[in-house]
This record gives structure tokens, C-alpha cells and sequence, in this order.
């Protein structure tokens, strides 16, 4: 149910005096305001927990528009958890290319198994239940059990974080401030009432969520718009674009390393990297070692031995990529043989035209393009 502009204006200036009506006020504003996205069940509806589950994983470290077509994708070609379960990691890991941090679609297969089969199919409704899965932490127990499963439990992401800070003005650092945050977070779930009323969590996280996300951004954030602006520490200091309040970040050391673009007629030469460790599994192009400490000379020696195969091409520039925890620079060398050159050990020619179908990383998609010229 939607509120007159009057009868809102009334809720605030009492929220100014009364904390209690901040929950109030926010999920006035979720149901007028709220998003709408393809996992979020509409209005009143229960929602899907393999739906909710998905995309909380695929949202971890990504963002909502670069989730959007890759949860399609996946509920067209697995509609419920036991259909991914049943699916092959492969293919789990080609349908994942490009969304990053793979060891999210690893966990998200191993997950599904273990759903389909330790519990017939069924999400566990609580949050001990659910982080006893696999990739399923803290934070994403608690979307999980709020969003699907109605408990009154507040998961705090990066824009509830913002939100929270600014409203209570936080001075502590992030993530030092986590827990704080994470309390003050918590007094915004409307009350849990007796009968079976539901208690809202999920869509109070969401309202934080969509607030953070359209109102409260990290730069120039609409606070005339905002539904808890004449509660705002922050905003009546005009402070509110400093917070949250964070240490200052250590990037890791840049990386350096080759790639190899090998190509035969219209197929290009690739292999999968180890299953263990960074972009496990993954498809790439052959490639030196990624050091700190690399020279040029020393990644160039790691080209893969190719009979016949002595004249190497480097192309200008480099790629770059930045994961988690490095950056990385690669040089580029190309090279064409002849149409009956064999694969490496361990190696295999793809076709250039079906490398869509390849569980490529981002960063191998920019080798590629950059090695082919694309
Ligand atoms: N980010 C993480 N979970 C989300 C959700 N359920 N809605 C919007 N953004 C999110």
C-alpha cells in the first residue's frame, strides 16, 4: 500500500523525534519505490529461494546490471536447484564466463548438489542451516534467510553500509566498523510481531539496498528524495559524502607475464588452467608465469613449443587486468602456423568462431581481442 505525499511527510517529522518509525518509513518507501529486478518476487509474493539464493551469489562482487542477463540465462537453462545440481561443473563454469571471481560458480554447482541431495531439493530456512553450504558465508546466509525465509535478520552489503554510516554518522574506519554497523543496521527491521504477520526483513535489507543504490550513492546522494533524510547525522553536519569512513586500501604489487595468441586457419590454441587456485578450470591462451619480479625476457621463453614455430610477433601495448588482490600486465606475442600443426601436450585448437561457448575469464577475452586485433 502506497502512502499520500501528506501522510509521508507526517511519518518523518515524527521519525526526527522517534528512531521506532524509521522501519516504518523505509518500507513506505520500498513499496513505492522499490526496484524491479528479475529475481525479486513481486509485492506481497513469497519469493523463490533458488531465485533469491542465485542471485545473491551471482551479486557478490558484481554488480545488478551485469547480473541481470546472467540470472536469466541460468533460470531459462536450470529452472530450480535440482536441475543445476544435475548439470555438469563444466558447463556450470562456460554459462559463468565473464561474470568473474569464478570460484563463486565452483561453489554455486557444489551447492546445488548438495541441496538436491542432503536436502531433497530444499534451501535449509535458517541462517546456521544455509552457511553449512557451500559458498554460502555470513553475509549471504542472512540475504538468504531474509529475503526468502522471512527471518529477522539483517544482511549488510556495501550500500547498507554506506547508508548506516551516514545516518548515524559512524566515525569508526571500515571494516574495524563492522560490527557497529551491522547493530545500528539491525534497529532498521520493523518490529517482529506476534501472529503471522510477516516481519518484512527481507524487504527492509532491499529498501536499504535500493536506497543505497539510488538515493544514497557515494557521490552527490539525493537526500532531498530520501525517505530518513531529517534523521540523517550525516546529512545535518553536511557532511554525508565523507562516509563510510575507511582505511586507506593496499593494492597488491602489479604482476607481469606473456600471453601466447597461437592461431591455425580460423582456430586459435588454448588450454584450461588448473583446477585449483586463481580463475580455476578456466580456459586461457598459453601464458608465462605471473610475477612481480618478471622480465620481458624471462616470460618470452615460456612461449609453448610449437614444431616449426620460431617466429613470434609482439604486439604493441600491453593488456592489463586488475584481480582482487593484483594487478596484472600482459605482453602480447601472435603467431599463425600451418594447418597441420599439432597441439602441445595439454593443449587443443577451438575454433575462433565458438570461443563464446569457452569458459573464458574477462581477462583472456582482453588477450584475445587484443592478440586478434578485434
Ligand atoms: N545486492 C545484493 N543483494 C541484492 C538484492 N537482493 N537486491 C538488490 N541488490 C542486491
Amino acid at each position: 500500500m502506497s502512502l499520500s505525499g501528506a501522510a509521508l511527510e507526517r511519518n518523518k517529522t515524527q521519525a526526527a523525534t522517534c528512531p521506532s518509525a524509521r522501519p516504518k518509513l523505509l518500507l513506505e518507501w520500498y513499496d513505492r519505490h522499490r526496484r524491479r529486478l528479475p529475481w525479486r518476487a513481486a509485492a506481497g509474493e513469497t519469493a523463490d529461494p533458488y531465485r533469491v539464493w542465485l542471485s545473491e551469489i551471482m551479486l557478490q562482487q558484481t554488480t545488478v546490471k551485469a547480473v541481470g542477463p546472467y540470472f536469466e540465462k541460468f533460470v531459462a537453462r536450470w529452472p530450480d536447484v535440482v536441475a543445476l545440481g544435475r548439470a555438469s561443473q563444466d558447463d556450470v563454469l562456460r554459462m559463468w564466463a565473464g561474470l568473474g571471481y569464478y570460484s563463486r560458480a565452483r561453489n554455486l554447482h557444489a551447492c546445488a548438489v548438495a541441496v538436491a541431495r542432503e536436502h531433497g531439493g530444499m534451501f535449509p530456512d535458517s541462517e546456521e542451516g544455509l552457511r553449512a553450504l557451500p559458498g554460502i558465508g555470513p553475509y549471504t546466509a542472512a540475504a538468504i534467510a531474509a529475503i526468502a525465509f522471512d527471518r529477522r535478520t539483517m544482511p549488510v552489503d556495501g550500500n547498507i553500509e554506506r547508508v548506516v554510516s551516514r545516518l548515524y554518522a559512524v566515525e569508526e574506519e571500515l571494516p574495524q566498523a563492522k560490527p557497529l554497523i551491522q547493530q545500528l543496521a539491525a534497529t532498521l527491521l520493523a518490529d517482529s510481531r506476534a501472529g503471522d504477520e510477516r516481519s518484512r526483513a527481507g524487504d527492509s535489507a532491499q529498501a536499504l539496498m535500493d536506497l543505497g543504490s539510488s538515493i544514497c550513492t557515494p557521490k552527490k546522494p539525493a537526500c532531498s528524495l530520501c525517505p530518513l533524510n531529517e534523521d540523517c547525522v550525516a546529512r545535518a553536519q553536511g557532511t554525508q559524502e565523507t562516509f563510510p569512513r575507511k582505511a586507506p586500501k593496499k593494492s597488491g604489487t602489479l604482476r607481469r607475464g606473456a600471453a601466447f595468441v597461437v592461431v591455425r586457419g580460423d582456430e586459435l590454441l588454448v588450454r584450461s588452467r588448473p583446477e585449483k587456485g586463481l580463475l580455476g578450470g578456466m580456459t586461457e591462451v598459453p601464458g608465462s608465469d605471473w610475477l612481480a619480479s618478471q622480465d620481458d625476457k624471462a616470460a618470452r621463453g615460456q612461449a609453448p613449443g610449437i614444431k616449426g614455430l620460431t617466429r613470434w610477433q609482439r604486439k604493441l601495448g600491453v593488456v592489463t587486468h586488475v584481480f582482487t588482490h593484483f594487478p596484472l600486465e600482459l605482453v602480447v606475442y601472435t603467431a599463425e602456423v600451418d594447418g597441420r600443426t599439432r597441439a602441445p601436450r595439454g593443449m587443443r585448437w577451438v575454433p575462433i568462431a565458438t570461443l563464446a561457448d569457452e569458459a573464458l575469464p574477462n581477462v583472456m577475452r582482453k588477450v584475445i581481442a587484443h592478440g586478434l586485433g578485434l
